[in-house]
């Protein structure tokens, strides 16, 4: 059987997402959420994109042990030298350096011909392996690209020192059977292909991503690119939780190993799904919600008689449980701490209090308390940057009658610790608060999207928000959850806002200490 590196680049191009953007606590908890899924490799990010990210990648670098952490690079010496700087205290330090290769890349963006392509690639790899123990390198857009003039690059490349060569469907064109067939003839044409790992990275936009990347290894690739629910630029990457499953279930078919350890991945999916707010469409291979239910009768009948008549995954595989009752009024501190760590949660001694607290206040209003509601209890408050200055709701109130203008009172504390209070009206409650909450704020605010959502079932189900908007001209999203809509939409509107005061040093602080 032939091993296939799974490479994760869920915090590199499916941060790309529109309207994405996580803090570094989130960063780090998908980081750490990744390495217990098992990948080999994980893009923490692009050090020499912003601040932040290189920030990101710095902490997870220092953090993570059993997976290779790498940064994308563009081919200059200056990109390079900040990945390094971000990348050094890894376990295993790796750069991912690409370069167009298509000629309309070359011509059009790049503006160089391709024996100056061949050139600074050759240049930037052989740069960074002297610092790097593994370089990457990504033909950039290779499914539209030449193949006799990919066999002479990457034969170039290989020389000059990469140790992995990408091949990616940038623009997500290409069919299984023209990409399958492109790793095939690299494999049978570049000499010194034997040296390195080939490795495929698929887009969606035709909706093949995954039958690509299975194409690819079918090939002669032994490491897959993607990201958890494929999420990544316009249509998304290959979805990696589906190759996994694809490579399990038909591993009649698939003759190939990996390290993923497949129930880990709902966690992975929906702390992806929660930290993104790029939701899970239900009907979502593996991890939508239906994706195990049984509607039709015919079904339902079959699958009482034997489940395999209808089903090909079992819920189990995947790591998905039935949302039973976890803990009561009466449960203590004990069995919360140890109902958490089951959970997948390591927090520290104060958030552990704070988190305790929430739960004791969640079972004095709500019926049931399930995993659901403890996950995004645990969630918010392992993500809660403390110790920084920010904005903070002290109390609101909101008056809605069918006839009368909604208005809505608020109180905060701003970043300076001041009280400040006021009231505005709108065109319903939700607009009365945010126009409210908007009038305190002295960042220059628009709002672009808001979206509320119940965590499971029930009338007394917990509400979450998620806005998107810009503060002071920067794209931020936000979250909040609570029992109560507007509440939730209140949350989520300073969780949004206070973005903009998550500084480095709460970073560092916080991950010191764990
Ligand atoms: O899709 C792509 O080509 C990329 C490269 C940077 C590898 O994401
Ligand atoms: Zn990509």
């Amino acid at each position: 059987m032939v091993h296939v590196n799974i490479f994760d680049t869920t915090l590199r191009d499916g941060e790309q997402s529109p309207g994405v953007n996580l803090n570094q606590l989130e960063k780090l908890e998908i980081a750490r959420q990744l390495e217990r899924f098992g990948v080999d490799i994980m893009e923490a990010g692009f050090p020499a994109s912003s601040q932040g990210d290189f920030e990101a990648v710095r902490t997870i670098a220092q953090t993570i042990k059993n997976s290779s952490i790498t940064g994308l690079a563009r081919a200059t010496k200056t990109d390079i030298d900040i990945a390094w700087d971000a990348l050094k205290d890894a376990a295993e330090p790796r750069l991912h350096v690409f370069l167009a290769t298509s000629p309309i890349h070359m011509q059009y963006k790049l503006l160089k011909s391709p024996e100056e392509v061949i050139q600074t690639a050759i240049d930037m790899v052989s740069y960074a392996r002297k610092r790097f123990p593994h370089v990457e390198w990504s033909a950039e857009d290779a499914s539209r690209s030449d193949l006799d003039f990919l066999v002479r690059i990457i034969t170039k490349v290989i020389d000059a020192g990469a140790t992995v060569i990408n091949l990616p469907d940038t623009v997500g064109y290409t069919t299984p059977e023209e990409y399958g067939r492109m790793f095939r003839y690299i494999r049978e044409n570049v000499p010194n292909i034997h040296k390195v790992a080939l490795s495929c990275h698929c887009h969606d936009d035709l909706g093949m991503a995954v039958a690509n990347s299975l194409a690819a290894i079918e090939n002669g690739a032994t490491q897959v690119e993607g990201t958890i629910n494929g999420i990544g630029e316009r249509a998304g990457n290959a979805s990696l939780e589906e190759i996994a499953v694809a490579l399990n279930i038909r591993k009649d078919k698939y003759n190939f190993t990996n390290n993923l350890v497949l129930k880990e991945i709902k966690r992975t999916s929906d702390l992806v799904s929660r930290f993104t707010g790029m939701l899970v469409p239900p009907n979502k291979a593996v991890v939508g919600k239906n994706a195990f239910a049984h509607e039709s009768g015919i079904h339902q009948d079959g699958v009482l008689k034997n489940t395999l008549t209808y089903e090909i995954i079992t819920p189990e595989l995947v790591g998905v449980k039935s949302n039973d009752l976890v803990l009561g009024k009466h449960s203590g501190r004990h069995a919360f701490k140890d109902k958490i760590e089951q959970m997948g949660f390591h927090l520290l001694p104060e958030k552990l209090g704070e988190a305790f607290t929430s739960f004791k206040q969640l079972t004095d209003r709500k019926k049931e308390v399930t995993d659901e509601d403890l996950f995004t209890i645990l969630t918010d408050i392992q993500t809660a940057v403390v110790d920084i200055k920010k904005y903070e709701l002290v109390a609101f109130q909101v008056q809605y009658g069918s006839a009368n203008l909604p208005t809505a009172t608020v109180a905060l504390t701003t970043p300076e610790g001041i009280r400040v209070e006021t009231a505005r009206t709108g065109s319903g409650s939700v607009e009365a608060l945010m126009n409210t909450l908007e009038a305190l704020i002295k960042e220059e605010i628009h709002l672009t999207d808001f979206r509320l959502s119940s965590i499971g079932q029930g009338r007394d189900a917990l509400a979450e928000a998620h806005v998107k908007m810009t503060v002071n001209g920067s794209p931020v999203s936000g979250r909040g959850s609570a029992q109560d809509v507007l509440e939730a939409s209140a949350k989520s509107f300073l969780n949004a806002v206070n973005r903009v005061f998550f500084t480095h040093n709460a970073v560092l602080k916080e991950t010191a200490m764990l």
